[in-house]
């Protein structure tokens, strides 16, 4: 293939902590399964970000593992995508200690996760949570990646990552691909179903408020009966109905129907109803998942084997970047 005939790259992954919700589903995976077809793939299982909050170590080392089964089971093909360890991979630390030298103190502190991560744990304000976006860029920069499917709530990270990587050619030249965030057309910011002024998360302390990939049938219509809605009863998309937009949200994304097809079909109909419809659709959209999930954790030789070739794969493509980089900056060769 020539140079013009190369595919662009596509480059994403997900903090190995926690189950995968609905939210990670809806904002990124769901988006990056189909890309293959358009783009050469790359998704990490981040585990080097995880270390920022404090970890028990064998169970960091088996939801890192389960997460990158998570990703499988929901459709994301091993085969046709890079899906490998961020830790890995050398480079990925390597050359986001170059990039902390081209980044300001001034810029990590405008960081929206970073304050709010830092309030969450006031206790453990540790230097990696403020480099964090670094290690962020050098990840996308070092696969050349052109894309960056995410949820809405990366658009800053993407945004400081393009900002470093153009710093960076322009004092050396076109060195990096400067990437961009995109996203799916519904869903880019999935909210609480407890509290929709608020992000759906891991960790809320709600049982009700997030929806796992792994729930099941019936913990996730009851989920979606409980969800917090409105004053008023009908089902229109307006900012007055922040629980309504985001039961439409989610509805839309897995339906693939448009606000008004489902305020005609929701026309007359109460919040009970529509919130079944949802949860039904969810649990549809999600059916299979969780089987898929058990019968991969049951053949890790496979998964061991996909993470084994492309952890070969991700390191080879990146050691390129890295190589290219230590040239630039003027470090010395390895002899
Ligand atoms: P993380 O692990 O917090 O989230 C993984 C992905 O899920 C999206 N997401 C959401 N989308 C919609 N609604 C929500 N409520 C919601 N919650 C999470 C996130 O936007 C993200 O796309 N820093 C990243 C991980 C990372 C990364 C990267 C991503 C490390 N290096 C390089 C892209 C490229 C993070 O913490 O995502």
């Amino acid at each position: 293939m020539s140079e013009e005939e190369k595919k662009k790259i596509s480059y994403s992954g997900m903090q190995a902590t926690g189950m995968l919700h609905l939210g990670n589903y809806l904002g990124a995976l769901k988006n990056w399964i189909p890309m293959h077809d358009e783009y050469e793939c790359f998704y990490g299982v981040m585990d080097l970000h995880s270390l920022t909050v404090r970890q028990d170590p064998p169970q960091f080392r088996k939801t890192a593992k389960s997460l990158y089964v998570q990703y499988v089971a929901a459709g994301l093909d091993p085969e046709k995508n890079c899906v490998y360890f961020q830790s890995h991979v050398d480079a990925h630390p390597y050359l986001s200690w170059i990039l902390s030298c081209f980044t300001y103190m001034g810029e990590l502190s405008r960081m929206t996760q970073y304050k709010a991560k830092s309030e969450q744990h006031a206790d453990n304000v540790n230097a990696g949570l403020f480099t964090y976006p670094v290690l962020m860029a050098a990840d996308i920069l070092l696969y050349q990646a052109t894309v960056v499917p995410v949820g809405n709530d990366q658009k800053q990270h993407v945004e400081i990552a393009r900002d470093i990587a153009q710093r960076f050619n322009s004092i050396y030249g076109d060195v990096f691909t400067v990437p961009e965030p995109v996203f799916g057309k519904n869903a880019r910011r999935v909210m609480s179903l407890a509290d929709p002024e608020k992000k759906m998360s891991k960790s809320d302390e709600n049982q009700n408020a997030t929806v796992f990939l792994l729930d099941d049938r019936d913990t996730i219509i009851r989920k979606f009966k409980r969800a917090k809605t409105d004053s008023g009863s009908e089902i229109i998309y307006s900012s007055e109905k922040p629980g309504i937009m985001n039961l439409m949200d989610i509805y839309a994304s897995v339906t693939g129907k448009s606000n008004e097809e489902i305020e005609k079909e929701f026309s007359g109909k109460g919040y009970g109803d529509f919130k079944m419809a949802v949860g039904e659709a969810v649990s549809d959209a999600l059916s299979g998942v969780k089987n898929r999930y058990d019968d991969l954790m049951k053949n890790m030789d496979y998964i061991e084997r996909c993470i084994k070739e492309n952890n070969e794969k991700a390191r080879y493509v990146s050691g390129r970047t890295l190589s290219k980089v230590r040239r630039k900056v003027g470090l010395t060769d390895i002899l």
